[in-house]
């Protein structure tokens, strides 16, 4: 793993925005495997100015989803369809038809994960973009989910519903499941690049980077991975 540790969230953000503005330049085809949260906000922001000063094109890119709320449909303003739309797509020229996600509200589960699959079987990403969780969770994948796993449907954990219950009015809004990738398809894409910034963020990084690779620890995984790149700021990286 290549580990870059910078000053601060802003230099972070930039330094990822680099690895994908380069990688969209010299594959104009390329697929990108892309995540919510509110870690990558400045590498979008990012993205979202080099395209309007450099006009760094979009138009032939593909995009696929880590995960999705179960129940919400794509126009709630929590849901990651919403999300991606609101932070990114709109302000590229990427036609949205080529931006693939789970369907939060699709009628059955197994069919929905199995659908994903297919379309995930066909479109090899050529980076995957991580947040972490402060549970060492990537994507949805809670601890103790399988190494093997593809996609499939889960009932978040607390500390999940947590975190992430500061983006809704109250907690009880907060769905308790969620459709993820898998990390066996996450560990598929060519190339990945995981971010953290944070103080609540040192413990799950130094377990990442340092602990053993275990699936207690989803993201230990990456230890593994032939070209895996970690940027984090020094809060996050204060235990490593
Ligand atoms: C959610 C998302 C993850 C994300 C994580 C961390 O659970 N499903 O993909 O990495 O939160 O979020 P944040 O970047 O806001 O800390």
């Amino acid at each position: 793993m290549q580990i870059f540790i910078t000053e601060d969230y802003e230099e972070l953000s930039l330094k990822a925005s680099k690895i994908i503005i380069g990688l969209v330049k010299e594959n104009p085809y390329a697929v990108l495997g892309l995540a919510t949260g509110t870690t990558p906000l400045g590498l979008y922001q990012r993205l979202i100015e080099d395209h309007k000063k450099n006009g760094t094109s979009y138009k032939h890119i593909r995009t696929v989803n880590l995960d999705e709320y179960k129940g919400l449909p794509p126009e709630h303003n929590q849901s990651y369809v919403y999300f991606m739309r609101k932070n990114l797509f709109e302000y590229l020229d990427i036609d949205i038809e080529n931006t693939y996600i789970e369907n939060g509200v699709a009628e059955n589960e197994l069919r929905e994960c199995a659908r994903y699959d297919r379309l995930l079987k066909g479109m090899r990403q050529d980076i995957q973009l991580l947040g972490l969780g402060s549970n060492g969770h990537i994507a949805f994948n809670e601890p103790n989910t399988s190494f093997e796993s593809t996609t499939h449907i889960v009932n978040l954990t607390e500390s999940t519903i947590k975190d992430n219950s500061r983006l809704f009015n109250d907690i009880s809004e907060v769905p308790r499941k969620a459709y993820t990738m898998g990390l066996k398809t996450i560990m598929q894409a060519k190339k990945i690049l995981i971010l953290a910034s944070g103080a609540n963020k040192a413990e799950a990084v130094y377990k990442t980077v340092k602990g053993e690779v275990c699936e207690a620890v989803p993201a230990s995984i990456l230890q593994t991975h032939p070209d895996c790149t970690l940027i984090v700021d020094k809060e996050a990286a204060s235990r490593l």
